[in-house]
């Protein structure tokens, strides 16, 4: 049994060979195609799509109308974006999944907010089914700049977040649902490079801007003088590399597209048959309800995971740019360079006094800003450094404890952890060092980054879990202090409330 489809061909001595797409390794490894207007993105979709069109379920997200013409010989079933409410294509994608019907929502007839609003509403309804649908299925994005961008543009910040939100869930976190992404775009970097960063197999086209060949190059693991070889790309041609393709860069024709369908061919998935275009009709647009989308769709909080990944992403960036500013090495010793960090962190909690949460994304952007802004040069602070001086900052504590002994020792007890709850850990520590009392569920929230306070609750419950504190109980059986094992740090009484 294969899975392999054949994309396209290359030459070799002058003989020209076929190739091809593993299905199977596709489905678990995503796809990134990016070329300039007109080098053939959208055709080569068309191929992809053509060809496996009878091996496995297909989701197309067509900004442009592009792909309705399948729709005709392929049994997807099209929708009109303009025709719907977003709660209705919330709940035709839950059909979709659970019918496996191929589909293409179609956005021409909308206007740029709705298209970014119906592709998170459809997306959000592909990635929230149930369990019990969650066969594989192919969701391609073509112009996926537009839905993941990587910073603002002609619509509403709103629209924008809900969108490339989903795009984050389907690039990051949807490979378990069975959801693989394959996204085309003509901006590598005008995509968000969290989504871009988690394809594995990339397809790239005709490159014409440095910056764009940067990106490329980058994500490709190539030298940027090989990646030069993307400007002279023909319409049509792409170099081709990852697990589902080829373990070395490798060009490829696309072959061409209306190839007849290829039934009765073996099949990846071994299901039923997909139902037929009436059975698809019925079975997924019979009374939808007009509705409000689901609070969860537009409000869907950004995961833990998700912020982190993201500033992971900010970080880099946020260091490459100085690094090409070329800004000069501070002139601060590494003492100085904290004491004066944490004074730009107590800066930035001041200006958000009142918030019940401040994730550390957000913090860390502005405390950029403001250290670019205060000219103190190349800001070089870790993301762990950062969070043990918003632990300081929210404790009224001051810079002459930076150097405190015990404080380091905590601080490189923390790294034991998960990232997301060493803040939550140095938050206890610093009080027990400092002998105050235990922070309250409220605090341990607010540094957790959420407003949650069953979420803080299950973050204390880990760490005792894994014995990195202890509760200490009076006679009631209320909570009393909090100690660390193997030090002699204990919280003073524990707080009220
Ligand atoms: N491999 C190919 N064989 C034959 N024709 C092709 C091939 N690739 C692209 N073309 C033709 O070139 C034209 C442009 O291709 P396509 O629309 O796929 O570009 P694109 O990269 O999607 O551009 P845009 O970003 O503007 O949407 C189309 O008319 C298409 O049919
Ligand atoms: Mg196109």
């Amino acid at each position: 049994m294969t899975s392999d489809i054949e994309l396209g061909t290359r030459l070799e001595q002058g003989r020209t060979v076929p190739v091809s797409v593993d299905l199977v390794e596709l489905l678990a490894t995503r796809l990134l195609v990016q070329g300039n207007s007109g080098s053939g993105k959208s055709h080569l979709l068309r191929r992809l799509l053509e060809q496996s069109a009878s091996h496995v379920q297909q989701i197309i997200i067509d900004p442009e109308g592009d792909f309705s013409t399948l729709a005709g010989k392929y049994n997807h079933l099209a929708l009109d974006a303009a025709d719907y409410t977003l709660a209705q294509l919330y709940q035709a994608a839950e059909r979709v999944r659970q019918h496996r019907v191929s589909a293409i929502l179609n956005m021409e007839n909308v206007e740029i907010d709705g298209q970014l609003r119906s592709a998170a509403a459809f997306l959000s309804g592909l990635f929230d089914a149930p369990r019990s649908y969650w066969f594989p299925v192919l969701v391609v994005v073509d112009e996926a700049q537009l839905f993941a961008p990587a910073g603002g543009g002609d619509y509403s910040e709103e629209a924008r977040r809900a969108s490339l939100s989903a795009m984050t869930n389907l690039m990051c976190r949807g490979r378990k649902r069975g959801l693989a992404g394959v996204i085309a775009t003509q901006r590598l970097a005008k995509l968000a490079k969290n989504v871009a960063a988690e394809a594995s197999n990339f397809l790239m086209g005709r490159t014409f801007l440095d910056i764009d060949m940067l990106r490329a190059s980058d994500l490709l693991g190539m030298e940027r003088r090989q990646a030069e070889a993307f400007r002279d790309l023909e319409r049509g041609h792409f170099i081709a590399l990852g697990p589902a393709i080829s373990r070395k860069p490798l060009p490829v024709k696309i072959g061409a597209v209306e190839t007849a369908s290829r039934s009765g061919e073996v099949q990846v998935m071994q299901f039923t048959p997909l139902p037929s275009i009436e059975q698809a009709e019925n079975l997924v647009l019979m009374d939808l309800q007009a509705t409000e989308l689901p609070q969860r769709v537009e409000k869907r909080p950004v995961s833990v995971a998700e912020s982190t990944a993201l500033l992971d992403a900010y970080i880099q960036q946020a260091e490459r740019m100085e690094q090409d500013s070329g800004l000069c090495e501070p002139t601060m010793n590494a003492d100085e360079r904290l004491e004066k960090a944490l004074e730009i962190v107590y800066a930035v909690l001041a200006e958000r006094v009142g918030r019940d949460s401040l994730p550390l994304a957000e913090i860390y952007q502005a405390f950029s800003q403001k250290w670019r802004v205060a000219g103190l040069g190349k800001q070089g602070l870790s993301i762990a450094e950062l969070r043990g001086l918003v632990v300081l900052a929210n404790t009224k504590t001051d810079s002459a404890f930076l150097q405190d002994s015990d404080w380091l020792t905590a601080q490189s007890m923390a790294k034991e952890l998960p990232d997301d709850i060493q803040g939550v850990f140095l938050l206890i520590a610093c009080t027990a060092i400092r002998k105050q009392p235990a922070p309250t569920e409220k605090q341990v929230a607010y540094i957790y980054g959420t407003a949650s306070l069953a979420r803080a609750r299950r973050q204390i419950e880990y760490l005792e879990e894994k014995n990195f504190i202890v509760i200490c109980y009076e006679e009631q059986g209320r909570k009393e202090k909090i100690a660390i094992p193997g030090t002699n740090w204990e919280t003073a009484l524990l707080a009220k409330g």
